[in-house]
This record gives structure tokens, sequence and C-alpha cells, in this order.
């Protein structure tokens, strides 16, 4: 069976793409998951933020004698003197890509446009195979027009595609009026893939200890569902490769982004909840499928079931969306 995928220019040995998540935090992590079978990697993301704040307590940490140890000032001389310590992260990248027999992408969330560029190149230059632009912008203030939020998604990714050599992915939000559009746009503004569709952290709320509880939910396939309409749309319709991510549990998961159209399919909560070899469970699950199918390649399978070309969109989606309506009221819906 030939599980073999183009990715952005890459070649990957399959489809099945281990995304961000605490299992690349450590090189033995990203080992297990290169074992597991994954075609490639995706490192956690470094955040600009986190290294900032890093910094300052830092910074007050050797300002004030009383809280700090003498060695401190030696221990971090460049901390202090820069904006931030990214150095942990492109050591492991580094040594994840000398390790690993497979594509190592970095993963970027920048909050200033130098912070964007400047972590970028270092990422390129530590050997990663391309570079995965966690945009994550949640504008907290109502008053940030819509615009301004598609704007800056292209101002990034035109900045990190003036800077690096290597593809340059974009993970992108479902929460745009119109998501299509601002594929296009990336598209045309030189995105090489678009994953669909980041998940924002919403928290919950406790409401005996009255806190807000930051909490991150593992997928379920019903996640699925926005992800692949969107990619089953896209199909054809933009050059950047598409990625799916969200709501992979079995092989069948897999098979329907396939069928929709991505060109890889990563997975982080099945491997959480799993472990990284069950990613050779689901890759099997894939062949199996594939062989009872008929199909010999990934290639034959991709797409199959995308919208054609030459189909209205929104008629396709009032098709689907009347045709889903209709059955719920003859009572012939399936919930769960
Ligand atoms: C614990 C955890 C940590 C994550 N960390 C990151 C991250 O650092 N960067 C990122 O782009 N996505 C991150 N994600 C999102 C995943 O990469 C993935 O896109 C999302 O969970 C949907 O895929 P899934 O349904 O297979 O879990 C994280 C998800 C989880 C559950």
């Amino acid at each position: 069976m030939d599980l073999s995928t183009d990715y952005m220019g890459l070649a990957l040995r399959n489809p099945l793409v281990a995304s961000p998540s605490p299992q690349s935090y450590t090189l033995d992590g990203i080992r297990r998951l290169a074992d597991g079978g994954v075609g490639a990697i995706v490192l956690y993301s470094l955040f600009e933020e986190q290294l900032r704040e890093h910094a300052a307590r830092t910074v007050r940490l050797v300002e004030d004698p009383a809280e700090s140890f003498p060695e401190a000032v030696s221990y971090f001389p460049s901390v202090v003197e820069e904006d931030g310590d990214p150095r942990a992260y492109l050591y492991l990248l580094e040594r994840a890509v000398a390790t690993v027999d497979v594509p190592v992408i970095a993963s970027l969330n920048g909050v200033t446009p130098e912070g964007w560029t400047d972590y970028a190149r270092a990422m390129q230059e530590a050997g990663a195979a391309a570079i995965e632009l966690n945009i994550y912008y949640l504008p907290g203030s109502p008053e940030v027009p819509g615009r301004e939020v598609e704007q800056r998604h292209i101002d990034v990714l035109e900045r990190v595609k003036a800077t690096v050599t290597v593809p340059v992915a974009v993970k992108l939000s479902p929460f745009f009026s119109s998501p299509g559009e601002m594929a296009l746009r990336l598209d045309e503004a030189g995105a090489d893939a678009l994953v669909l569709f980041n998940r924002f952290l919403q928290p919950d709320i406790d409401p005996e200890q009255l806190v807000v509880l930051p909490r991150v939910n593992l997928s379920s396939p019903a996640d699925a569902r926005l992800a692949r309409t969107w990619i089953a749309l896209l199909r054809g319709r933009v050059s950047a490769s598409l990625a799916a991510t969200s709501g992979v549990e079995v092989p069948a998961d897999v098979a329907r982004y396939l069928l929709a159209g991505a060109d890889v399919v990563m997975t982080t909560s099945a491997l959480l909840r799993h472990g990284p070899y069950y990613a050779a469970g689901l890759l099997d699950g894939l062949s199996s499928w594939m062989a009872r199918k008929g199909f010999d390649a990934v290639s034959d399978v991709r797409g199959l079931l995308a919208v054609e070309h030459e189909a209205d969109a929104a008629a396709y989606e009032r098709a689907g969306y009347v045709t889903a309506m209709r059955a719920a009221n003859a009572g012939a819906y399936t919930y769960w």
C-alpha cells in the first residue's frame, strides 16, 4: 500500500502527522512519536509572550538581591540582555531534527513583528523542515474590526515568508465571517499550507469555587466536521496544501479527511489518549480500509468526496443544510 504523501513540498512516508502537544516537549517524546509511525511531527508552539514574561521575571529576580542568588546573573546572562530565551526550544528542535527520520516542523506563536520574523529565522537555522504559524489571535476588545484581524494574519504570513525559505503553514481559526475567503487570501499571500482548524481555549467556570477553569479538552470525532466541510470546499481552490486537525479518533476519521481532500491528517487528542504508538494502529486501519475498498495509494483516495470545482459552494451548503433539516424533521437523525 502506498501511503506516501506530499505536504507543502515535503515528502512524507504517510499522511498522518503529530500535531503540537505536550508529547513533543522532550526529545524522548519526539522519538516516541516518530517510532509510532507518523509521517511528520509538528512541535509544540514557541510562545513569544511566555518568553517575554520569563525574561521579565528573570530581570526582576536578578535586579532584586533579596530574592536572588548571585549566580543568577551569570546563569541568565543573555536572557537579561535579550527579550526572551528561545534557546531551549531551538536546542530541542535541533536535536529532534538530528534524531528522527521524519520531517520536524516548528510551530510559532509570535506577538511582535520582530518576534514572528526573528524566531522564524532561528527555527529555520535550527533545522526546521517547515514552520507552522499558530496565529491564535483572539481580539479581547469587542471594538477590533474583523478586517483588521484578517489583515493581521496576512501581515504575519507575508513577513515570515519574506524572512525564511522553508515552507510556511498557517494554522487557522474557524471564526472568520468568511473562512473560505480568508483561506483564499492566505493562499494568495503565499501560504504553503493551511491547517484547519485551531481549537481555542474555552475556559469553564466552577460555580461552587467561583473560579474560572482554564481547561483544554480533548476532542471527539464530531469536532472533525467543521474542518472536514471546509477542506472539502477548499480542495482544488487553493494551491496551498490542506492539513486537517481536529477530531481524529479511529482510522475511519483519517479516511474521511482524505476523502474530503486533506493532504495530511493531524492528530493530538488520540495520541494523548492512547499514547504515541497508537499512530501505528491508525495507519494499519487506514491501509486495511484502502485494501478493502480497492485503493492502492493515498493519492487515489484524496479529494474523492470534495466539492466539485464548478459547484456553487453556497448552493452546496444550503443543500446540505436543508437535507439535514428535512432528515431531522422526519425523525431520521442520530445524536449521541
Ligand atoms: C494539551 C494540548 C496542547 C496543545 N498545544 C498546542 C500548541 O502548542 N500549539 C498548537 O498550535 N496547537 C496546540 N494544540 C492543539 C492541537 O495541536 C490540535 O490542533 C488540536 O488539539 C485539535 O486536534 P485533535 O482533535 O487531534 O486534538 C494543543 C492541544 C492540546 C490538547
